[in-house]
């Protein structure tokens, strides 16, 4: 039996500049679509993949991500005195049990692997997850369970895919294909954010992974990749082509939302508003007539 990934790393340690002023005060994991917080998103994600400790790597300033997951007994007090059963129902949906969640610090921003290689004393020696809430992904099964599913049947680690448009692939880590199974790929390559016109596909990773813990050996030893950071997708490259182990990529079913960039962040509001009941209609609406304005002035 294959063991089952119980753990999830979140790294939420960048300072979301690209989100100043707000973030001067507030972090970026805690701003909301809709209504939740992006953390809540990711959470949510994990548990539904059957994870059940939740690792955060954090920095100085994300006192509020520790607050959001403390129970908030006097605000569940004043709810239940008036008798606002909805409301308390939605605060205890959000309540993580004490020794669930654990926050470690990193102490100098040397880039996601480093983030990643933070969190090794908690994982020890077994697969583990990682999630990057900037990423957020509508499914109807959500993407960490579709992988947990998939990876169940390859063991090795495993990365979500997805096709990016060609002049996009300098953003993000790339997938050089092996053999392409559908849903599944094989991976006999992976760089991180090649220059334009080096790419090997466009194929690109997002921010669900499964990884061995290996990982955390190479990572020991890693140098510096692009950027000057220590890049995950490096660590993860080491592992192609060994026995047993082995790198895949898995074409999740979902619209991905990049929450990291504006644009992308208010395309997700308008999808998760869009499917929301209590909103549809009043958002659809106005949807309409500003679609409607910017036609009659074309
Ligand atoms: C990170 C990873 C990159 C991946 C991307 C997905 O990059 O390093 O490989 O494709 O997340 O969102 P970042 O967006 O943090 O620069």
């Amino acid at each position: 039996m294959r063991k089952k990934v119980t753990k999830a790393i979140f790294p939420v340690a960048g300072m979301g500049t690209r989100f100043l002023p707000a973030t001067k005060s507030v972090p970026k994991e805690i701003m909301t679509l809709v209504d939740r917080p992006l953390v809540q998103y990711a959470i949510d994600e994990a548990r539904a993949a059957g994870i059940k400790e939740f690792i955060f790597v954090t920095s100085r300033g994300k006192g509020a991500l520790e607050d959001y997951f403390d129970h908030a007994p006097q605000l569940e007090q004043e709810l239940r005195k008036k008798g606002k059963d909805e409301l308390l129902e939605i605060l205890k949906n959000t309540n993580m049990d004490s020794g669930e969640i654990a926050y470690i610090r990193q102490h100098r921003a040397l880039g996601l692997g480093h983030a990643v290689w933070c969190a090794r004393r908690l994982v020890h020696n077994e697969p583990f997850a990682v999630i990057l809430p900037d990423d957020v992904i509508a499914a109807e099964k959500p993407c960490l369970q579709q992988m947990v599913e998939a990876y169940e049947e390859t063991g090795g680690n495993m990365v979500a895919a997805m096709e990016v448009p060609p002049e996009k692939t300098n953003s993000y880590g790339i997938l050089d294909v092996q053999e392409d199974m559908g849903a599944m790929v094989s991976v006999k390559g992976m760089v991180e954010k090649p220059d334009a016109g080096s790419s090997p596909s466009n194929l690109a990773v997002i921010g669900r992974y499964i990884l061995s813990p290996n990982i955390f050996r190479n990572l020991n030893k890693l140098k510096s990749g692009a950027g000057g950071e220590i890049q995950l997708t490096d660590a993860i490259a080491q592992e192609i082509g060994k026995e047993d182990s082995g790198v895949y990529g898995y074409r999740f079913r979902g619209q991905r939302f990049d929450c990291g960039s504006k644009a992308g962040f208010l395309q997700a509001t308008v999808a998760f508003g869009l499917a929301r009941d209590d909103l549809k209609d009043d958002l659809g609406a106005y949807l309409d007539e500003v679609m409607a304005v910017r036609k009659a002035a074309e």
